[in-house]
């Protein structure tokens, strides 16, 4: 993906932002020395080790040994994909992304329609419709009778697509890849004789946008009975049920304003929530919550609260979904569940309690570690000791979930409060990629890299200095490990000077070794000027004569008679130099 991207347009891109005002607007950043200072938003920790530097426009925590540049903090922490990432920074420094070489985003087909433009069409279609064609009549009734308005409707791009199997490609030219592009947008189906047909036909039109307002799929509801009540999009390139969220593009201020978001099931309880008052809800698209669901909610806010219904599906989806929850529970964050009564769904009870009732419900939900305690605790008979014990074997491997933090520790002290001793409970199991990071961070130095890591170490720290890196392309086939990488790197200086550390990385994110680059450019993070240039000059005396040794050891292991007269030349001055 990255390389339809110019490269260019990257380094363009990395030396016009700053990473210290980017970061500044997720994390309040504090000067210290020459660096900014936060509590790494990574990790629950009480004293800041997450550094920037303006300098080479990377980040890099102390503590977990997170680091990155700008694109890499926007990927990791606002769950973007990479081209999104460059999209929103693009966006910021109001540059467009070359559109020759790369559309936004676009997705395949690669020289096809671009499938946004197809699905927001076709909601531009149905809306129409809705409006004006003969047979909306019932579904604007029936709507009604739901008791939404018109602003509402148009508040949420509510559509209407009639009965028919062509209405909708009709809309669109008539050729083959335009319904190439339409089948993958998920607009058309196609049955076992190849014949392709409208998806959706008779039905109200929920479009679902993405976290920047883009139709990505639909949801299609039949208006009167009928099988199935909802017909969504397929997964599609663009459209992902496991992490989009319904509602979450229309909501995101009031999610922003109230610090919560409701999460709910229905695409109906969301809009008739919202025709209620009730602006802040989202909806999962008739999958589980996932963990990317929660990432994306708690992006915009700190509290979420789960809607269930009460009878047993409900609980054992609420359930399910603390479960999921748990790693994300960093201190600061809070969620809470609430149950309806039987038969209701937040749609039928908000109509039937209005807002205000609504609201305290919202506000009486349970906070997920009472949840878990009181879920737990109805499992075991804390009269018995057995019971006790069974207590402590159920929560380990949950209180495991949790991040460490100030609610870990609270929820287990009251675990143990119930059953009267101490449960050992493991630190979290950090991804072998947070370890690995570990070891890079700061306690490591120079005595555990190679020759070439520090080399490559220094020149991602001080890009100018491979201006000055002569003569490192015979390294190239020496076959050292690390060689070919750091004369790429030095090459790509040569022929384009890069402005700072992340402009650097960014040329080198498709490469395998990217992550050891981006650990190379984090090592030693804060580096006197003057000792790096002595310390990398020392490293390039050294390379100059191991290739010269190279270079004598492969002119010697060749007979007298085969080397031409240069070669002998070259070996006698080789010869001379090494005594
Ligand atoms: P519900 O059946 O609870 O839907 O399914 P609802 O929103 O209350 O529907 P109304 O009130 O009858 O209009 C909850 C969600 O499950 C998915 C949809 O995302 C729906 O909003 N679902 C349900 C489907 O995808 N297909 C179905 O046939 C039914
Ligand atoms: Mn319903």
């Amino acid at each position: 993906m990255a390389g339809r991207i110019p490269q260019s347009f990257i380094d363009d891109l990395v030396s016009r932002i700053d990473i210290v005002d980017l970061i500044d607007g997720f994390v309040p950043l504090k000067k210290a020395g020459k660096d900014y200072k936060a509590c790494c938003p990574f990790h629950g920790e009480k004293t800041p080790s997450f550094t920037v530097s303006q300098d080479k426009q990377f980040y890099h925590c102390f503590g977990c040994g997170v680091h990155g540049t700008a694109i890499g903090f926007l990927i990791e922490y606002d769950q973007l994909s990479f081209v999104e990432a460059v999209e929103q920074l693009a966006h910021k420094c109001g540059l467009t992304i070359p559109i020759d070489s790369f559309s936004p985003s676009k997705p395949t087909p690669q020289d096809g329609p671009d499938l946004y433009e197809l699905l927001e069409k076709a909601s531009l279609y149905y809306q129409q419709q809705l409006k004006s064609h003969p047979d909306a009549k019932t579904a604007i009734e029936y709507l009604k009778n739901r008791g939404l308005s018109g602003e509402i409707a148009k508040r949420f791009d509510l559509g209407y697509v009639p009965d028919g199997w062509d209405n909708l490609m009709q809309q669109f030219e008539d050729n083959e890849k335009m319904k190439d592009a339409l089948l993958t947008a998920g607009l058309l189906s196609k049955n076992e004789k190849g014949r392709v047909y409208d998806r959706f036909r008779d039905r109200i039109m929920f479009p679902i946008h993405d976290y920047r307002g883009r139709i990505v799929g639909f949801g299609g509801r039949i208006i009167a009975q009928g099988e199935p009540k909802y017909l969504n999009s397929p997964e599609t390139p663009v459209f992902h049920k496991g992490s989009e969220l319904y509602g979450l593009y229309m909501a995101r201020n009031a999610i922003r304003d109230t610090g919560r978001a409701l999460v709910v099931e229905g695409y109906m309880d969301v809009v008739a929530l919202a025709q209620n008052g009730i602006d802040y809800s989202v909806a999962t698209l008739g999958t589980a919550t996932s963990k990317a669901h929660l990432d994306r909610i708690f992006r915009h806010a700190p509290e979420v609260v789960f809607c269930f219904d009460g009878d047993r599906a409900g609980k054992e989806a609420a359930w399910r979904a603390l479960e999921i929850a748990l790693p994300s529970m960093q201190d600061g964050r809070q969620a809470s569940f609430m149950f309806l009564p039987d038969g209701e769904d937040p749609d039928s009870l908000v109509r039937t309690l209005g807002k205000e009732e609504f609201s305290i419900l919202i506000n009486t939900a349970k906070p997920l570690p009472e949840y878990m305690i009181d879920s737990l605790a109805a499992q075991a008979d804390l009269s018995r000791m057995d019971g006790s014990a069974r207590l402590a074997k159920l929560a380990k491997p949950l209180l495991e979930k949790l991040p460490q933090g100030v609610l870990r520790q609270l929820i287990k002290q009251k675990i143990e409060q119930m059953i009267g001793i101490q449960i050992s409970v493991a630190t979290t199991q950090q991804s072998g990629r947070t370890a690995s990071r570990k070891e890079i961070s700061r306690g490591t130095s120079q005595q555990g890299k190679t020759d070439i890591q520090q080399a490559i170490g220094y020149l991602l720290q001080h890009p100018e200095f491979g201006a000055k890196a002569q003569g490192l392309e015979s390294l190239r086939d020496s076959g050292l490990p690390g060689f070919s990488m750091l004369a790429d790197i030095v090459q790509s200086i040569q022929q384009s000077p890069a402005p700072n550390t992340a402009a650097l990385l960014e040329r080198f994110r498709d490469r395998k070794e990217f992550s050891r680059l981006e650990s190379l450019a984090s090592w030693d993070h804060i580096y006197d000027t003057e000792e790096a240039t002595d310390a990398f000059n020392v490293l390039l005396t050294k390379f100059s004569h191991q290739i010269s040794e190279a270079r004598l050891n492969q002119l010697l292991e060749q007979s007298n008679e085969n080397l031409s007269k240069d070669e002998k030349e070259e070996l006698k001055v080789l010869l001379q130099r090494k005594n």
